[in-house]
């Protein structure tokens, strides 16, 4: 009989269970394919006593997760606490320094800690590994780590919050605004306990950070993330932007320029009839470019019980068959210090501005954005029933830079009502 890989759960809320399951129910093939059984020794969470839909007498019993993480009895911690510091990254480290493999899928304790966790793994012949951490049941971390690991990956995109896209396209099939459709996905439990990881993009930029170390060889570096949430996108938007044949999704790109590492994790325009536009509901998508396979699209569910659970078990049976793989695909203490580029590429841009309703107000709002060097590529004025106009404006390319210069000279044409909305079109 093969010895079996014994594993220790922190953790047994949506994931924690969902990984129980999947042992208890798929035991034969599990170990045919990892070569060897799979085993629960022991599991921890903050109640011993709560109904979690699956049967936990045959394992032990730990009130404290780092005591399990140290426990004799297991080779592979797995930690589906959550949360950046506090027990999960305590019995993270314990689990390192007694010798375990880790697997986890906690995204916001990488984005802080990983450089550091990544170390001590491999300072101690460990290897930790996070699948479920990016984009629940998509394979992405596999695929840049190891399907594409003879490419030098160009760019990075993805739509990593199901949350978000749920209330995005909720507004635009129903119409409705953007704090109602943010209640009801209270409502229905789709919202963190705070919601501002969700739908200010933090969520998602914790993510597109894992993603941006393993395809550019860098440290993990969130705080140089340029990250805006969904908040501020109105009905009015998304239906302008519809006419126009964009949907505004929030969006994650990460690439390497001259100017350095560009990472941002904001709402932007993307053409209706591309992938990412095509994106409904909660549903995640990762796009991959690299120098010799060109392009790549994984969809799929990017949360939930089995979505996840799928993805802490391909780690799981990696670990039972003998792959070792680095934590961002290639040694931690070589990864490189990225210089964060300043601003983003130049782009075309969305802009909504509300325009008192004055004869020239349009050409000196023309004149302003050509004072700034940027040129118009459409303009359109919407009926309208009040003293001020709808404007939207779609740019060519600019920068940033050129567009806060524009807006400045909004201010001063006297005919610009309110600060305008600018989004970026992203080219997918
Ligand atoms: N849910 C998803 O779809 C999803 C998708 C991708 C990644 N993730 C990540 O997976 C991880 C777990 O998420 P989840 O949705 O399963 O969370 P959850 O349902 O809230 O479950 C968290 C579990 O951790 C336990 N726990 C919390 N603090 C603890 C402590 N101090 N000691 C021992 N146990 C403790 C809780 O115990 P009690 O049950 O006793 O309260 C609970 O069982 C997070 O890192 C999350 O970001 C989740």
């Amino acid at each position: 009989m093969t010895t079996p890989l014994r594993i220790g759960i922190a953790g047994l809320g949506t994931v924690g269970a969902g990984v129980v399951k999947i042992v208890q129910a798929r035991a034969n093939l599990i170990a045919q394919r990892g070569g060897r059984p799979i085993t629960i020794s022991a599991v921890s969470a903050r109640t011993r006593d709560k109904d979690r839909g699956v049967d936990l007498s045959a394992y032990a019993w730990e009130d404290d997760p780092v005591v399990l993480a140290r426990r004799e009895d297991i080779d592979v911690f797995v930690e589906l606490m959550g949360g950046s510091d506090g027990p999960a990254k305590a019995a993270t480290e314990a689990a390192i320094a007694a010798g375990k493999d880790v697997v986890t899928a906690n995204k916001a304790m990488l984005a802080v800690h990983g450089q550091a966790l990544a170390e001590a793994a491999e300072a101690a012949d460990r290897v930790i590994r996070f699948e479920a951490a990016v984009a629940g049941g998509i394979p992405v971390v596999k695929a840049l780590t190891e399907g594409l690991a003879g490419n030098q990956i160009t760019r990075v995109m993805g739509v990593m919050n199901g949350t978000c896209n749920y209330i995005l396209t909720r507004m635009e099939s129903e119409g409705l605004p953007y704090e109602k459709v943010f209640e009801e996905a209270n409502a229905l439990g789709y919202l963190e306990a705070d919601p501002t990881l969700d739908v200010g993009g933090i969520d998602a930029g914790h993510k597109l950070s894992l993603l941006a170390a393993i395809a550019f060889g860098t440290r993990v570096d969130f705080p140089a993330m340029e990250l805006e949430g969904i908040e501020r996108i109105s009905i009015d938007d998304i239906h302008h932007a519809a006419d126009m044949g964009f949907r505004i999704k929030l969006l994650g790109v990460a690439q390497m320029t001259g100017r350095g590492l560009e990472q941002r994790m904001s709402p932007c325009l993307v053409p209706a009839t591309s992938p990412l536009g095509q994106l409904e509901g909660p549903t995640n998508m990762v796009v991959l470019e690299g120098d010799a396979v060109g392009q790549i699209v994984l969809r799929g569910a990017g949360a939930g019980e089995g979505p996840t659970a799928s993805a802490v078990m391909a780690d799981v049976i990696d670990i039972a068959r003998g792959t070792r793989v680095s934590t961002f695909g290639q040694p931690a203490a070589g990864l490189a210090q990225s210089r964060a580029a300043r601003a983003s590429a130049a782009a075309p841009y969305y802009l909504r501005m509300e325009l008192e309703d004055k004869p020239g107000a349009l050409a000196k709002v023309a004149a302003a954005l050509g004072e700034a060097g940027i040129s118009i590529d459409r303009m359109r004025q919407y009926r309208h029933a009040a003293s001020t106009a709808p404007v939207l404006v779609v740019t060519h390319k600019t920068t940033r830079d050129a567009l806060d210069h524009a807006r400045a000279g909004f201010a001063a044409t006297g005919v610009v009502v309110g600060d305008p909305v600018a989004i970026r079109i992203e080219e997918v």
